[in-house]
């Protein structure tokens, strides 16, 4: 059961109404359930318990420092894929050896800002990657401790653009071509292989594509042993689905064990790299309806949230769903719910049998606390909306609204322009 749900006919947070909240912060804004968070962080962790592991919090999911600070506290690191996101995973607690970096891009600057923290290791994406960073390593005088992530070809069966672990995908090394890798760090001066990587993507409702993928990385490391190069961690990334509407994927503890499982008595420390199956249910994204308008062919919900505060279902007609806060007992209607940005895929649901809502009311977008705030931009000049963290009986605005001053912070106009 979590966090959001009606009492006395009202939509709450905990014991707060989403009403109260929005009378203070107005709306859109996005509200997460810290009792939520907590629990899907030990939903992850007490499988593990026995098992010597590191669960490092993918932050692109949510990078609220509020969010990652009880990351942090709960023993969390972070899998950043940032200069940005090694900064606020340092500043909001969580200790540079817990933490990851991935991502194909890393520059100069971003590389010589993680070996000078002492991150955990560095995962791979590139021949080049490797070279640039042994020779950062050596300026700084030091060694840059890196895992390769590893392509295993595998079909996660999930949206294309958020599946990454198959041969056409521009993430990782292919597993051939790894091994060649590994024997050349090997011989690079100023690196220290620690570990093997992969992650195969996103939003994963089965645990096979895991496995598989977990069978072949098991070959690849009893060839790297037979050449005598050996590691300490193995990260298997993160991936691992929610339901968003009648999704069916494994629960983490069901995840956890068919991996122990797989994985079996290789003696490394296993690494996780989990951000959805943690964020994702515990935040919301409020809104109110601004206007109704009904065209011979449809109606139309007009609400203050656009795609540039959700874009999950423009992206990837991702399924949302909606809920009045104020519960309805009229009958329903069929009904797009739109944003007021000027574009056609502004839409945060198509052809849904919604209550017929009225200019005012309040509408929850659920499971958006992953990937939400996050991905929300400045489009159409629109400020980003504040975060509310609930807890039980309290709300905090973790972060606040943009103002129009914030929208133009850093521009200049040059005075000899005409
Ligand atoms: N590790 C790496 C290297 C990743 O690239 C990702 C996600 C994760 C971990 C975390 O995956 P998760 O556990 O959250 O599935 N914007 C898309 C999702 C993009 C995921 C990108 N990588 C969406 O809104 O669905």
């Amino acid at each position: 059961m979590h966090d959001f749900q009606y009492k006395q006919g009202t939509f709450h947070c905990g014991e707060v109404p989403l009403e109260e909240i929005a009378k203070e912060v107005g709306t859109p804004f996005y509200c997460y359930s810290l009792p939520t968070l907590e629990r899907h962080i030990r939903a992850f962790e007490d499988p593990l318990q026995d098992v010597d592991h590191q669960t490092c919090f993918a932050m692109k999911a949510n990078s609220c420092l509020a969010i990652l600070n009880t990351m942090a506290r709960q023993g969390l690191g972070a899998d950043v894929v940032s200069g940005g996101e090694l900064y606020r995973a340092l500043h909001a607690g969580i200790p540079a050896h817990k933490i990851v970096y991935s991502g194909v891009g890393k520059t100069t600057d971003e590389i010589d800002r993680a070996i000078r923290a002492g991150i955990m290791m560095f995962n791979i994406e590139s021949e080049q990657e490797l070279e640039v960073i042994n020779a950062r390593a050596g300026q700084l005088g030091k060694k840059a401790p890196i895992s390769i992530r590893v392509n295993p070809d595998v079909d996660p069966h999930t949206h294309p653009y958020i599946s990454t672990g198959m041969r056409d995908n521009k993430f990782g090394i292919d597993i051939e071509g790894s091994m060649a890798q590994y024997v050349k760090a090997r011989e690079m001066e100023n690196i220290e292989i620690v570990g093997i990587d992969c992650h195969i993507g996103s939003q994963l409702t089965d645990v096979t594509p895991f496995i598989d993928a977990v069978e072949r990385l098991k070959v690849l490391i009893a060839n790297l042993g037979k050449l005598g190069i050996e590691f300490r961690y193995l990260d298997l990334g993160g991936g691992l689905g929610i339901t968003y509407s009648n999704e069916e994927p494994p629960n983490p503890k069901d995840y956890c064990t068919a991996i122990l499982e797989a994985v079996g008595p290789l003696g490394l420390k296993l690494i996780f790299e989990p951000g959805r199956v943690i964020v994702g249910n515990a935040g919301i994204l409020v809104t109110r309806v601004l206007y109704r308008k009904e065209t011979k062919t449809k109606t139309f919900i007009i609400v203050d949230a656009g795609m540039n505060d959700l874009i999950r279902p423009a992206l990837y007609g991702a399924y949302h769903e909606i809920t009045p806060v104020e519960e309805h007992n009229g009958g329903t209607e069929k009904a797009d719910v739109v944003g007021p940005i000027c574009e056609s895929s502004d839409f945060l649901a198509k052809e849904r049998d919604l209550p017929r809502f009225v200019r005012g009311d309040l509408i929850a977008v659920m499971s958006a606390g992953a990937y939400g705030h996050t991905m929300a931009s400045n489009y159409n000049s629109r400020p980003k909306p504040p975060e509310v963290l609930v807890d039980r009986t309290r709300f905090y605005v973790v972060s606040k609204r943009q103002s129009y001053e914030d929208l133009m912070s850093g521009e200049i106009v040059p005075d000899t322009i005409r």
